[in-house]
């Protein structure tokens, strides 16, 4: 088991999230406004439940597993690292599944590159996606065909942990019911020129929808197998090599595996 965690700790992390009308309740591990997930991402916002809309969609995520994971570059044989993180807008209730990021942009970045790659040095990635055409509106959906209405934020997390890989699936349920209008531009600066509105055409940003069934098995398995790591309280030690300074993008760890391995170990015990 990867976590360690007093279970009255846990208990006192743990909030229930329940948006009205949805056929189940989830249970997310909360702490200081921070959202834990099965693997080194935190999900900084939005909070799970909110109604969301304006100009564009922005998901805060921290990808240093609260402060225990280094930034890419990694050095190449670091047994820590997030290979890549890909996020979906995905609904059982309108059938939709938009690309926000598969790592590789769109015309536009109508949906966006590899997230790892953008900001620089920053441990928190802010995610900003332009809400794609179908989905402009006020309120809830005002007709059974509307997109609008109740969504999860479906972030996947490709990752390897302490020398063992995984790919997680983290669904954060949110509502988009707030206003989301027209802007200024065009929408063939999103390719085709055939969104409306200034805004990227929704067609082309969607993907099919395992079914349910099959997305809910993977989903439970993500949560069962690893688990919500990083919580306060939990003791997970992350190993990793790191690359000597200077060197470069995925330059090799120090040869000298005994000092690295000390290194790492005087790094993690400030960090804890
Ligand atoms: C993510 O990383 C995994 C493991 O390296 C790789 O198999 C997969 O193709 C990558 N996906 C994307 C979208 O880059
Ligand atoms: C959101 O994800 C949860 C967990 O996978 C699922 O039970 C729920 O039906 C999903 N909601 C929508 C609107 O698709
Ligand atoms: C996407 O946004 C990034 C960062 O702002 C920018 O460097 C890049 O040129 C944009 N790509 C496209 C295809 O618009
Ligand atoms: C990424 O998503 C966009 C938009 O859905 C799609 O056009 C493109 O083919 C996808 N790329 C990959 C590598 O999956
Ligand atoms: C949404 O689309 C992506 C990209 O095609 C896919 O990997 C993912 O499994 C889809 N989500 C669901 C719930 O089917």
């Amino acid at each position: 088991m990867l976590v360690t965690m007093s279970p009255w700790f846990a208990a006192a992390l743990v909030a229930v999230a329940s948006l009205s009308g949805l056929a189940t309740a989830q249970e997310f591990t909360i702490a200081n406004g921070q959202i834990f997930t099965p693997g080194p991402a935190v999900l900084d916002a939005p909070q799970p439940g909110t109604p969301l809309g304006g100009q564009l969609l922005e998901v805060a995520l921290d990808v240093s597993a609260n402060g225990r994971l280094q930034l890419p570059p990694y050095p190449a044989d670091t047994p820590s690292r997030i290979h890549n993180i890909t996020i979906f807008l995905q609904s059982y209730v309108t059938g939709r599944n938009f690309t926000i990021t598969n790592a590789t942009a769109s015309a536009g970045n109508a949906s966006l590159g590899d997230i790892m790659l953008s900001e620089p040095g920053s441990t928190v990635k802010h995610v900003k996606w332009i809400w794609p055409d179908c989905l402009m509106g006020n309120g809830p959906p005002a007709t059974a065909e509307s997109d609008r209405g109740r969504y999860n934020i479906s972030i996947r997390q490709n990752f390897l942990l302490n020398g063992e890989s995984h790919y997680t699936i983290f669904n954060v349920p949110i509502s988009v019911t707030n206003s989301i209008q027209s802007i200024a531009g065009s929408s063939s600066d999103f390719g085709g020129g055939e969104g409306q509105g200034g805004r990227p055409s929704c067609d082309l940003l969607n993907n099919p929808l395992a079914p349910f069934e099959e997305a809910e098995e993977a989903f439970l398995t993500s949560t069962r197998t690893v688990r919500v790591l990083f919580a306060p309280g939990d003791a997970i030690t992350v190993q990793q090599t790191f690359a000597v300074p200077g060197a470069g993008a995925g330059a090799t760890a120090w040869p000298f595996r005994w000092l690295t391995a000390f290194l790492s170990l005087l790094v993690l015990s400030i960090l804890s």
